[in-house]
């Protein structure tokens, strides 16, 4: 793989991962995923976060090439997880001086991960300042965005934003690394916010401080280390970032079931032609126990309304509606219009069982809440659903 110019002082010398199933052994990758790292051979070097360890056996190759011999001077450590910063033990044995740039965070983290040694580690703080040489880089910290150490890095000259796990996106770069050079709509964007809802979204409120540090500088270019370089309009991913942490949805409905034997996945298509009837738009139904949960949670995050619904098992909801009850928990969408329903049979506590999660959680839901013992026929069902229904729809609408 040859390296790519960003500007003239700076390369991007990421890779492709499309052997990994699962990002952080969780989240499913279909389309795979890029790890973004940049190079400024600069008077003095600078490398901006590595790779996965094992992703590609030619990133030390690249990094020598550019340097044409010279030794890497520094290297910014914007995120400690493992995608970008397990290439550090190579290259310290590759470039024994080498030094590294973090923050008061990064330092414990660096020691434990990879036994970094005081002297080979540079300390930084909020708005310090690196002279390259022709390049300037200026530091800002921006905790939780995705872990405690997180910072960014911008570049001066060129304007150029090395954002990290900020930014990003799941899916590989396919021939364009650049915006302009993508169908971001139709290929990138539903990854983008499936990312963005299951790796960043539990920290918005830390998203929306960083977004208010970041609002005085000039940014021509953002460089993550996932996903598209954006170069073309970088303004577009600062305005999903922004949106998407205020938790701002589209009019429209996620119902996500759980259903043994067919009951409740009735009731679920039921109320969707409710919905419809109602003059919603944009009902998406899902089985728990089929689709990964990192999808439903993206869709969740998208859309405004949200009704879960669940069989009662075990004297409690359906373990795979638990699954996905405790990824709400972790990721903490907001701001929704919320519904329940479910069916009983031996015992009624699936209904009650979500009821439980949502008041434990300060998610306030509609009442009233349908529950059918049995067999959802319509004669059973259909007067509590019109009115849940009813209900739900004109607080969608508002
Ligand atoms: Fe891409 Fe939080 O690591």
């Amino acid at each position: 793989m040859r390296e790519i110019q960003i500007t003239d002082n700076i390369y991007y010398i990421g890779t492709n991962d499309r052997k990994k199933h699962l990002f952080e052994n969780n989240w499913p990758l279909p389309k795979g995923v890029s790890y973004n790292s940049y190079i400024i051979p600069d008077r003095k070097s600078a490398l901006i976060d590595t790779i996965e360890f094992g992703s590609d056996d030619d990133y030390l190759d690249k990094i020598g090439r550019i340097l044409g011999g010279r030794p890497l001077d520094y290297l910014v450590v914007n995120h400690m997880e493992p995608d970008h910063s397990s290439m550090i033990r190579s290259l310290l044995s590759l470039y024994p001086n080498l030094k590294l740039i973090g923050n008061n965070q990064t330092f414990k983290l660096l020691q434990s991960f990879y036994q970094v040694k005081e002297e080979n580690f540079l300390r930084i703080g909020d708005g310090d300042e690196l002279e390259l040489g022709q390049t300037k880089l200026k530091f800002f910290i921006a905790p939780w965005v995705h872990w405690p150490e997180t910072m960014v890095t911008y570049e001066v000259t060129s304007q150029t934003l090395f954002a990290c796990d900020a930014f990003g996106g799941f899916g590989t770069l396919d021939g364009g690394i650049f915006d302009y050079q993508n169908d971001f709509e139709g290929e990138y964007m539903d990854e983008m916010r499936r990312y963005y809802s299951n790796i960043v979204g539990k920290y918005s409120g830390m998203v929306q401080k960083a977004l208010a540090k970041l609002a005085p500088l000039d940014i021509k270019i953002i460089a993550p280390s996932h996903g598209l370089i954006w170069k073309g309009n970088p303004q577009k991913v600062i305005s999903l970032y922004d949106q998407w942490s205020r938790y701002e949805s589209q009019e429209g409905v996620v119902i996500a079931f759980a259903s043994m034997y067919g009951n409740t996945e009735k009731m679920a298509d039921y109320i969707g032609y409710l919905l419809a009837e109602e003059g919603i738009r944009n009902i998406h139904t899902f089985d728990v126990s089929k689709t990964h949960v990192s999808y439903i949670l993206s869709e969740i995050w998208k859309y405004k309304g949200l009704i879960l619904g669940t069989c009662a098992y075990n004297t409690q909801m359906h373990p795979m509606m638990e699954h996905l009850c405790n990824e709400i928990r972790l990721v903490n969408p907001k701001n929704k219009i919320i519904s329940v329903f479910g069916s009983s049979s031996w015992n009624g506590a699936g209904v009650k069982g979500l009821k439980k999660f949502l008041d434990e959680n300060g998610m306030p839901y509609l009442e009233p809440a349908i529950e059918v013992f049995g067999c959802p026929l319509e004669e059973k069902m259909q007067d509590s659903a019109q009115e849940m229904v009813r209900t739900f729809a004109a607080e969608l609408k508002k």
